[in-house]
């Protein structure tokens, strides 16, 4: 089959990689608004470069990848559905939810799939933690506990297009909480501190976030993340039941240092950031996309699951801004 992609930088570029060389691909072709960069990316990889989107619109792909930046997502996938092509969006659809919603109805209204790119579902420990909730290892689950450290922030111009760290980061937590568990989110409370650098006080948003959730069946879960962790790249997920515990992401590469005498030293450097903590996950996902579109597999993440992470970072962050608990319909 034939890919478009649209956007080729540093996600967009790391995907198209997996597409060249996946072996149900026959042709990639590839865009960016910044040609340059996708010439470069076409360049490196031999692909095909169209001049424009509406070249690559032309160029009779089968099925499209949206990598471009966030604020032309929605406008993205209501064109690629138009043309009736299956679709896989970088998350978020939107950074609000009228716009998400209106780009949902017009997918839903155009009958093509529309996958969303919340890698986590394909990373190995998730789906191992989502088997041992649904097989019940942990017996009644009760606390959870979800970190997302970034180890340096971001530049400054990124901050006011990216939806805050609740929409832009802690979305992957919303995410990964709700598939891991099965259960919906009823209730949050969040606080954010913006003591760290102060672009992120001038952009409105938070360098670092605590949000409390309760799910619909009582369970708890806490969601940290920060912009600024020096010691790596941290993501994992704590799952206490009454039985066992477990977690995901704890690893000889999580950059946390016991001080407990007995304790062994982490020995491998940390992840260095996304790419490299979720390159399987990330190609994971693209298998299921191409399956998707060649019409030999499920949906494992529509837009729908978009929209009900996007609430939960919207309540959260209406409680940072209202310090109150707030409750989803
Ligand atoms: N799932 C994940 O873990 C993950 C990780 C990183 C980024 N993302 C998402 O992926 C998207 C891209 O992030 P990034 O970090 O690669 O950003 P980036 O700035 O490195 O790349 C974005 C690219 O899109 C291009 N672009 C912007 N608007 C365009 C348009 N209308 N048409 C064509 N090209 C356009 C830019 O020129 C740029 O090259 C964002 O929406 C982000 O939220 C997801």
């Amino acid at each position: 089959m034939r890919i478009g992609l649209i956007g080729t930088g540093r996600i967009g570029a790391f995907h198209a990689r997996t597409l060249r060389d996946h072996p149900q691909v026959d042709s990639l072709v590839v865009c960016d608004q910044d040609q340059a960069r996708a010439k470069e990316v076409a360049d490196s990889l031999d692909v095909q470069l169209a001049g424009d989107v509406q070249e690559l619109w032309d160029s009779s792909a089968d099925a499209v990848v949206i990598a471009s930046a966030t604020s032309s997502h929605a406008e993205l996938i209501t064109a690629a559905s138009d043309r009736g092509l299956p679709t896989f969006c970088e998350k978020p659809i939107a950074l609000d939810l009228s716009g998400t919603e209106r780009a949902l109805r017009h997918v839903q209204e155009a009958g093509v799939p529309l996958q969303i790119g919340f890698m986590r579902r394909f990373d190995a420990g998730y789906v191992a933690a989502r088997n041992a909730v649904r097989a019940g290892w942990l017996g009644r689950l009760h606390t959870l506990r979800a970190v997302t450290s970034d180890p340096a922030p971001p530049p400054a111009d990124y901050l006011p297009h990216s939806g805050g760290l609740y929409r832009d980061c802690l979305v992957h937590d919303f995410d990964a909480i709700r598939w891991v568990t099965g259960r919906e989110v009823r209730q949050v409370f969040a606080l954010g501190s913006d003591a760290g650098p102060p672009m992120f006080r001038e952009a409105g948003d938070v360098d670092t976030a605590a949000c409390l959730l309760t799910l619909d069946d009582g369970v708890l879960c806490t969601a940290t993340a920060t912009r600024i962790n020096g010691a790596g790249y941290d993501v994992r997920l704590e799952l206490a039941g009454e039985e066992d515990q477990l977690a995901v992401g704890l690893g000889p590469r999580t950059p946390l240092t016991s001080l407990e005498p007995e304790a062994t030293a982490s020995v491998e450097p940390a992840w260095p950031g996304f790419l490299e903590r979720f390159a399987p996950a990330y190609r994971e996902e693209l298998a299921a996309f191409v399956r998707l579109a060649r019409g030999e597999g499920e949906n494992p993440c529509d837009g729908r699951e978009a929209l009900a992470a996007l609430r939960v970072a919207e309540a959260c962050e209406r409680s940072r801004e209202e310090g109150v608990p707030i409750p989803l319909a």
